[in-house]
């Protein structure tokens, strides 16, 4: 793959306390009506130094306005594929379970632990006659987030806030919007998890459904419930660690798309997800419904 410059190869998701990006040129914004509705908020093109172009959507809205369990993922995930975007970096403040995790850190996860409650839309083929099995075994995409590494690193050390980068953690999603009590705090650090958010499901989800690459940048802002005589998490707490966390994100994102678009050019570090629904769905020996299809392929266009 080639990217050109007027190609939007890359989708950044911002959460809570990141609405938009600095120092990229605005371009234009664009709102794209999708089968599943439209997405949070419009996107914003922005134009890099080089003159490539990236998507950004903030994902509760650009007046945060939108709760986790409402967040119109299937929209988000799909409108940003219809711009071009290959893969998405997604930004998440997440609550820490680890003593060495502390608010203020960065973290790449690997691994994903499924706590929502079953009423968020979660699929691209419910509502159809498709029925299709992603694989999700490694919920986010390897070789995007092994690039993120090192790239990431020498962005926080560029930076100079002695901001930490942690890889290879578990996140538990949860339904929220309450917080964890102590009991399930703890119960999800025996389970293994490092990290709590409330939205990295089912955006990762379905942007495997949609071959789009994903990787998570998540920035810990507490410790969530479990320490022993320390206050449970507030919001306000939250709050605090929000608005520096959002700082580092912006100087993270603008100093490593550049170099994404340059490496995305060298491999297939974007495009690893590509192909990968050909085998997860189900033949049908009627065959499928017009309708199922035309609403699919704004998703899954070369099936
Ligand atoms: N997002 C940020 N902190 C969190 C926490 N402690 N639990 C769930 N989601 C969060």
């Amino acid at each position: 793959m080639s990217p050109s410059s007027n190609s939007v190869l890359v989708g950044v998701i911002g959460g809570s306390g990141l609405y938009h990006l600095d120092n990229l040129t605005f371009v234009e914004a664009v709102n794209p009506v999708t089968p599943w509705g439209l997405p949070s908020s419009p996107i914003t093109i922005c134009s890099l130094p080089s003159g490539t172009k990236i998507a950004f959507l903030a994902r509760h809205g650009k007046a945060h306005n939108i709760s986790p369990s409402n967040v119109p993922s299937r929209a988000n995930i799909s409108a940003l594929k219809s711009l071009g975007v290959k893969a998405i970096l997604a930004f998440s403040a997440v609550g820490s379970l680890r003593e060495e995790i502390a608010p203020g850190d960065f973290i790449l996860p690997s691994q994903v632990i499924d706590r929502t409650k079953g009423i968020r839309p979660v699929s691209f083929f419910d509502g159809t006659n498709v029925v299709a099995h992603a694989s999700f075994g490694d919920p986010f995409s390897t070789k995007l987030v092994t690039w993120l590494e090192s790239q990431v690193r020498q962005a926080l050390e560029e930076e100079g806030r002695g901001v930490k980068l942690h890889t290879n953690k578990t996140i538990i999603c949860i339904e929220g919007p309450q917080f964890s009590t102590r009991a399930e705090s703890n119960m999800y650090r025996s389970w293994g998890a490092d990290l709590i958010n409330m939205s990295v499901l089912p955006e990762s989800k379905l942007a495997r459904e949609a071959e789009l690459g994903y990787a998570l940048i998540a920035t810990s802002t507490d410790y969530d419930s479990w320490r022993p005589n320390t206050d449970a998490v507030t919001t306000d707490e939250v709050l605090k660690t929000l608005r520096s966390n959002a700082d580092t994100s912006r100087h993270v994102a603008v100093n490593i798309l550049e170099n994404l678009h340059d490496a995305a050019s060298k491999g297939d570090i974007l495009t690893e997800a590509v192909g990968s629904m050909k085998f997860s769905i189900m033949p049908r020996s009627e065959g499928h419904n017009e309708e199922d299809i035309r609403k699919l392929s704004h998703v899954l266009p070369e099936y």
